[in-house]
């Protein structure tokens, strides 16, 4: 598989594996995936690949839906499963088109009747929600209480919207909240910024933020309509493509990567507040439908034995250090990780047509010293099933200083890997 690498392809370090060049086009840049990749890889991928008409793009991993809103804007029909609700809620929403009648005469009057509700406040069922205000009287909390009243209070107005549109105020809420939240993402956590107490993050802010996501959306309805619309489930992949008979001509997705980040917990301030999930219901069931890339799954032992030889040598080099892991669970984690990729691969080849392509997008990982060419072992599973190698085109090398559990892996590829039928 290795001979298939290459590192200075067209491809290489123009920020395809990152979502910045998304903050500039109109509708990616309605919200910041920072799991994202960059919309111009998939236009590459798409203006490559000779779509006819009627042809159908796949994405099994669709996040914020970067693949299907790239393919709607050249006019391809596309189909985008995500199992995260409040991101295949963001998907969906980005495909919305607005009539020229909404645009001229309604959607002043229901920006103003959301505001109204937004000053107006209202007490939120999350006031007293883990560590959601200052009221869950811990040492620090997420949103000081007037965010949250003030989101309710336009949350409390979306009913007497023209609900054809209600889920864009839904998002313009949503990110209102997070522009004013205490804690940013940063890397596989939550992290509270430096300076929030001082901040004090209040009603004030979130009506700015309100007004330019206001803007920005308006903005992009009237210059950026779409002439077809994607279909995008909220569903595990594994299961939806088993019951699927969709044929796909092109596969373009970036799975979760194998680096112990659990997405869910991440984006549990979007998932409560949207009310995507109550407070009542904690994460573990949405966490279960999501893949092994983190250990807050469920992990069952299992005798998988890959028909890929490379796997099979990376699994018992770890197996043989096993002791050496900070969490006993890794090393399962890696197996059922490759496990369900090589189903989901699988499937795949069934559903695709013949010609199709494949293109998977991932980071390779590092444990306890040892790196995991999650590319290769992709590429080499892939071909197992019955896919074609065609390229591994190195996206970019992520250069990191040795980390305490890997003091000797400096950097890490990102690549896609591409597979033909
Ligand atoms: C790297 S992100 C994809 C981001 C996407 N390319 C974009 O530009 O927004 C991987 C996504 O896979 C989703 N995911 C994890 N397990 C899944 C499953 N079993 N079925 C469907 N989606 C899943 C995660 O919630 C996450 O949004």
């Amino acid at each position: 598989v290795e001979q298939y690498l290459k590192h200075d392809s067209q491809l290489n370090n123009r920020g395809y594996s990152t979502p910045e060049d998304n903050l500039q086009e109109p509708r990616h840049r309605w919200y910041f995936y920072k799991e994202g990749f960059s919309n111009q890889l998939v236009t590459h991928a798409i203006e490559e690949s000779n779509l006819k008409k009627d042809d159908i793009i796949l994405d099994p991993f669709g996040g914020s839906g970067t693949v299907n809103l790239c393919a709607s804007q050249k006019g391809v029909k596309s189909v985008g499963i995500e199992v995260n609700p409040f991101a295949s809620f963001l998907s969906k929403t980005k495909q919305i088109n607005a009539s020229k009648l909404y645009l001229k005469e309604n959607i002043d009057r229901d920006f103003d009747l959301i505001l109204k509700g937004i000053r107006r406040r209202k007490k939120s069922p999350l006031l007293n929600f883990s560590t959601f205000s200052e009221f869950s009287e811990k040492e620090k909390w997420l949103f000081n209480s007037d965010v949250l009243n003030s989101f309710e209070g336009g949350y409390s107005q979306i009913k007497n919207i023209n609900q054809t549109y209600a889920s864009l105020f839904k998002l313009m809420l949503i990110n209102s909240a997070m522009d004013n939240c205490n804690a940013k993402k940063d890397g596989k956590c939550l992290r509270y910024i430096n300076n929030w107490q001082q901040e004090n993050f209040n009603q004030d802010g979130f009506i700015q933020s309100f007004i330019q996501h206001f803007s920005i959306i308006n903005e992009d309805l009237r210059s950026s309509a779409l002439n077809t619309s994607a279909h995008i489930y909220n569903s595990d992949s594994r299961k939806f493509l088993q019951k699927s008979n969709s044929i796909f001509k092109l596969c373009i997705t970036s799975p979760p990567y194998l680096n112990s980040f659990d997405y869910t917990d991440v984006y549990r301030p979007e998932l409560y507040l949207g009310k995507f999930i109550s407070p009542a219901e904690n994460l573990i069931d949405l966490r279960k439908k999501t893949l092994s890339s983190h250990t807050n799954v469920y992990l069952k032992a299992s005798n998988f034995k890959s028909s890929s030889l490379l796997y099979n040598k990376i699994i018992s080099d770890l197996n043989a250090n096993k002791e050496l892991f900070w969490n006993s669970k890794l090393v399962l984690m890696v197996q059922s990780y490759f496990e369900q990729m090589e189903g989901v691969i699988k499937r795949l080849h069934e559903l695709g047509e013949k010609n199709s392509e494949l293109w998977i997008i991932v980071a390779n990982s590092a444990y306890f010293n040892f790196e995991i060419p999650t590319d290769l072992i992709l590429g080499d599973i892939a071909t197992r099933v019955g896919w074609k190698l065609k390229d591994i085109h190195v996206l970019r090398e992520i250069f990191k200083r040795g980390s305490k559990y890997s003091p000797d892996v400096n950097s890490l590829r990102e690549s896609v890997v591409i597979v033909k039928k």
